[in-house]
């Protein structure tokens, strides 16, 4: 006799057939699919940001996407030392200073107050995901990560419009 599938089972079967139906879109368009194979579709240009000060940003930040899926995939398949190792690594990333007086054609000092702000978030949230893996507590793990993705957004968003 079949016996029924397990509910991870079924989550699981849910992520892969997302995953499948997300390359097949991204195959479906050759552009996204070249930018793909940089390692993501990124974000995309903020109009007030000079051509070179971006390119030195998203060097800087190209770290992002690999981490981004490493640490999704772990905390989601409840991988607990991917997810810690991840979410500490995301912890101790370099940080932007702040622009010193007078350097005002550096690129940190396009940005606005609160990408500063929000560095020092991430860094704080990263390390409460990072604890919560080492403690291998599901329902902190959980909570952890999604105030985590919030600071993600809201850093993206806060350099988009350059609120
Ligand atoms: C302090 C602000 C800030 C925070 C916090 C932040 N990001 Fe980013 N992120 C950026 C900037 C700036 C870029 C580069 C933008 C560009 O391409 O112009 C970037 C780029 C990215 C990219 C695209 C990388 C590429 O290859 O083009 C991904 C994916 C990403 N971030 C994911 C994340 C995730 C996940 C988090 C949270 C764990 C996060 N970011 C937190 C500012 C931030």
């Amino acid at each position: 006799m079949k016996r029924a599938p397990s509910p991870l089972s079924l989550v699981l079967a849910g992520c892969l057939s997302l995953g499948a139906l997300l390359s097949a879109s991204a195959a479906s368009k050759p552009k996204a699919k070249a930018a793909e194979a940089k390692g993501g579709p990124g974000l995309p240009a903020p109009d007030y940001l000079p051509e070179d000060a971006r390119a030195l940003l998203r060097k800087k930040m190209a770290r992002h996407g690999q981490d981004a899926r490493d640490l999704m995939f772990s905390v989601t398949l409840l991988r607990y030392d991917v997810a810690r190792a991840t979410a500490e690594r995301i912890a101790a990333e370099p940080r932007i200073d702040r622009p010193q007086a007078g350097s005002e054609d550096e690129p940190a000092a396009f940005l606005p107050e609160r990408f500063f702000v929000l560095q020092d978030e991430v860094r704080r949230r990263a390390q409460a995901v990072a604890a919560a893996a080492g403690k291998k507590d599901d329902a902190a793990l959980s909570e952890s990560y999604g105030l985590l993705v919030q600071t993600c957004v809201s850093c993206h968003s806060v350099y988009l419009k350059r609120e």
